[in-house]
């Protein structure tokens, strides 16, 4: 292995998908029933032999393949990959207990590091070819017709986009640079007069109004 790890097609590797769902999965937990002897780096546990079939998916003749690398540092680009289409179900409870049992410390450090999270994230095709044994279903072939109707009308959405997003910028343009440039507010007198006005018309308007008050308020001749 540590050989054959930095040679071009030096490996191949079997890559299931694991989904979480309610059964447990007993293939699986021939292993997984073995991880709290082995929960720190470096520990080792020997289980009873059990049938590796049990591992994999049914359908076995549905596959991707490609010319990758490994996951783990150093990375090197020597691993054949077999990813089988159908998915393997494993119980939530299962899922639950390979991801907070190990740890990626030594049982002898003081603080524990949990083995978490430590995937390696998707990397660019770089053109390499992926091949399927199969024809996915996803996979859908469209007319010259389809393809052309597809990147106009694609376009004329990135135009009418671009168009919406400049005016979104400009205005976002004119309303902040009120905020950062106070020189340019407009001077506030003009609006203080323009109330200082309305409320003398106010007043005015009460003051034409009062005089007819008393009128109304005042005493009736008596008859
Ligand atoms: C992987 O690379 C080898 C050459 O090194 C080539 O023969 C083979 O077809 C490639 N496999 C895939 C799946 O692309």
């Amino acid at each position: 292995m540590s050989e054959a790890k930095t040679q071009e097609n030096g490996l191949a590797v079997l890559a299931i998908l694991i989904e979480a769902g309610e059964e447990i999965n007993q293939g699986y937990g021939s292993i997984f029933n073995y991880l709290g002897h082995i929960r720190y780096a470096g520990q080792k546990v020997a289980i009873p032999a059990f049938d590796i079939k049990l591992l994999l998916p049914d359908n076995l003749s549905q596959y991707f393949r490609y010319n990758g690398s490994l996951t783990t540092p150093p990375c090197h680009q020597s691993v054949l990959w077999i990813i089988f289409n159908e998915r393997v179900k494993i119980s939530h409870s299962q899922l639950m207990k390979l991801q907070t049992v190990l740890y990626s410390s030594k049982e002898e450090e003081a603080e524990p590091m949990a083995l978490q999270d430590n995937y390696r994230t998707t990397q660019p095709l770089n053109h390499r070819t992926v091949l399927s044994s199969f024809i996915p279903v996803s996979v859908k072939i469209y007319t010259a017709g389809e393809i052309a109707a597809i990147v106009i009308g694609s376009l004329c959405g990135c135009i009418g986009l671009a168009v919406i997003i400049c005016f979104i910028v400009k205005t976002i343009r004119l309303t902040s640079s009120w905020d950062v440039l106070p020189s340019i507010r407009p001077a506030p007198q003009p609006r203080l007069q323009d109330m200082a006005k309305e409320s003398k018309e106010d007043v005015a308007l009460k003051t034409t109004t009062n005089p007819t008050k008393p009128e109304e308020a005042a005493p009736q001749p008596e008859t």
